[in-house]
This record gives C-alpha cells, sequence and structure tokens, in this order.
C-alpha cells in the first residue's frame, strides 16, 4: 500500500489496544473462514479496524495485481469514472487511482455502515483529490440499480458474499454500469473461480470481451480439481504483522479474477497458471492458451527465450 495509505490506517488504529486489536483481527479471519459474510464478519467500529490492519494490504495488493494485469489487455484505455462495488474501507478504489490517476470521479457503495465510516475517513487523507472527493453511499449491491455508469467497474471480494446463485445475475448488472472495464476479483479458492465461471458465461453471452486472465474466450480448459487463482506476496507491516499475531515478515494472497471490456481487449500471449519451475535442464511453465492449458519447457540451453521467461511470474503473460 502507498505510504499515504499505510499512514492514514495506522493513525486510525494507533489508539487501540493491542489486545483487542490481535483479538479482532482473529475473530474476523475466523469468520470469513467459515463463510460468514462482512454483515456478520464486521459488526462493530472494531472490526472494521481489524479489516484495515489484517485484510486490506492483501486485498489492496490483490486488486492492484489483477487490475494492473487488465489494463496491459486494454492499451490505451484511460478511464476517468470509476464504481467501486462492495467498496468496504474504500480498497479497489485506492488500489486504482494509484494505477490510474487519470480518474475523476469515484463513487463507492457497500451497506456496512462501519466501513462506510472508515473509507471517509481514510479517502479524506488521500493525495487524489477524485478519492478525497468520492461518492461514498449506502446500497444494496445485490440490487443495483441501472441509473448508474462508469467507465471502470470494480466489485472486489464481493461477489462472495452474495447469495450462492447470484454470480451471473450480479455480474451482469455490473456490466449494465460499465462503459469501460469490469473487474471482478475474489478469492483465489475453488469457490471464488466457480463463481467467476458463472460470470463469464452471462458476460460473454451477453456481448463482453474476456480481457483477462484468459487467452481466449472458449469454455474455461481448468478441469476441477484444478482452478485459476493467482497469488500475490506483499510485505507485512508492523501492525500487519501485531494484528495477525504472525511471525513471517510476509504473506502470499491467493486470488480469482475476471476482467471484460466494452471493446476488444489485446489478448496476444499465453497466461502462466501457476509458479514456473526451474530445473537443471530448463523452466517449465503451465500455460493457459486460447487452444487448451499445456506444459511449456525452454531449455537453458535456448538462451535468449530462457532468460526472458525466467523474469516472469505467475500471473503474467508469455508473449506468443
Ligand atoms: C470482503 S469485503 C471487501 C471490501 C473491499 N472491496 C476490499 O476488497 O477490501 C466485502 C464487502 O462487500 C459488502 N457487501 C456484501 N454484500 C453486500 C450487499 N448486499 N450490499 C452492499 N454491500 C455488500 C460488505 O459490506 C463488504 O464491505
Amino acid at each position: 500500500m502507498p505510504a499515504w495509505l499505510r499512514g492514514a490506517v495506522e493513525t486510525l488504529i494507533d489508539g487501540e489496544a493491542g489486545s483487542a486489536l490481535a483479538e479482532a483481527s482473529s475473530r474476523l479471519t475466523a469468520s470469513y473462514r467459515d463463510g460468514k459474510a462482512s454483515a456478520l464478519a464486521v459488526a462493530a467500529p472494531i472490526d472494521a479496524k481489524a479489516y484495515l490492519a489484517a485484510r486490506m494490504p492483501a486485498t489492496f495488493a490483490a486488486v492492484s495485481a489483477a487490475l494492473d494485469e487488465a489494463l496491459r489487455c486494454c492499451p490505451g484505455f484511460q478511464p476517468r469514472s470509476l464504481l467501486d462495488v462492495g467498496a468496504g474501507p474504500g480498497t479497489a478504489s485506492f488500489a486504482a487511482a494509484e494505477l490510474l490517476p487519470g480518474i475523476e470521479s469515484v463513487t463507492m457503495l457497500d451497506h456496512n455502515a462501519a466501513f462506510l465510516a472508515l473509507s471517509r475517513r481514510i479517502g479524506g487523507e488521500s493525495p487524489s483529490e477524485a478519492i478525497r472527493a468520492a461518492a461514498i453511499e449506502r446500497a444494496d449491491i445485490a440490487m443495483l440499480g441501472d441509473g448508474r455508469h462508469a467507465d471502470l467497474v470494480i466489485a472486489a471480494y464481493a461477489m462472495v458474499e452474495l447469495r450462492q446463485d447470484a454470480a451471473a445475475r450480479f455480474a451482469l448488472s455490473l456490466w449494465q454500469a460499465c462503459d469501460g472495464l469490469l473487474l471482478i476479483v475474489e478469492p483465489g479458492t475453488p469457490g471464488g473461480h466457480r463463481n467467476l465461471l458463472e460470470a463469464r458465461r452471462a458476460l460473454l453471452a451477453a456481448g463482453a470481451f474476456i480481457a483477462a486472465p484468459c487467452p481466449g474466450e472458449g469454455e474455461c480448459p481448468l478441469e476441477p480439481p484444478d482452478w485459476c487463482h493467482f497469488s500475490q506476496r506483499l510485505a507485512r507491516s508492523r501492525l500487519h504483522i501485531r494484528a495477525k499475531g504472525a511471525s513471517a515478515p510476509f504473506e502470499d494472497e491467493k486470488f480469482s479474477y475476471l476482467a471484460v471490456s466494452r471493446r476488444s481487449p489485446d489478448r496476444a500471449g499465453q497466461r502462466i497458471l501457476a509458479p514456473p519451475l526451474e530445473t537443471k535442464a530448463g523452466l517449465t511453465l503451465k500455460l493457459c492458451t486460447a487452444a487448451g492449458v499445456r506444459l511449456e519447457m525452454l531449455p537453458r540451453r535456448d538462451k535468449p527465450r530462457f532468460k526472458a521467461a525466467r523474469k516472469l511470474k505467475w500471473g503474467e503473460r508469455l508473449d506468443a
């Protein structure tokens, strides 16, 4: 997270006793792990603060990584307006404003009073005028009206909180509000992947172009128990370590995502679906291609290709 955001979060949390924050964080983690929605997991201001300390760094990192990949597939896309659906404390808006400083207007929607209050306070510290002036509205995102429009629409870790059969309907309501690019980020679990597959089918039928991560628009070639997900490593701050009672100075956030566009994107290349495996012989990449999933072995002796591929990470594209 950028320095201003870390600072704003630290200031908000400063007055809380370490033990209260750690207890609230472990309650929150357990609630999300049990599949509870934020309406139950984040009931009091201390729970929302625990979210800032324990979850926001990871969801910020995941949204930034997914949006970055989506934007690579949409060269020239310069959104001016952003709609953040299920905004929580504003995480996705803050991440988008870092990557897209041309955004001029931001709307955040959520129904959780504790989160809405925090997003207002944190956003007030942002260097982005659009974030400082954001419209922060209480709304039920399961019943998005069709009056809203934005160039960029993001729903981060929100679909997972709706009814199990709501993915397709929710995706279509997001698409209706979207004039440019729609990004949906979900937890990197089989359930998150399943939700995104439902959304993908509905969005393709509605005429959307897949921007990322898929290299094609055919049926997803992954067969259960495999599922499409990625991982973003993030450094843990002292506050993050304290809230989580953790010892490692970093964590790996697993996430799944789908980005769809109104315009035909640049989908050249093949998506790396797992951590590249380096051996004495060379580098093996698990690739999603328009023709299915395959393993590509790049021998060390093929120096230029090996050297270029070695810099690539899980989630990035291997150019054709
Ligand atoms: C896990 S949080 C994610 C917050 C933020 N997008 C992030 O990535 O950090 C899910 C958010 O969705 C919101 N949400 C879930 N169901 C909702 C509904 N029916 N209407 C409005 N907001 C909802 C919750 O209040 C919560 O803020």
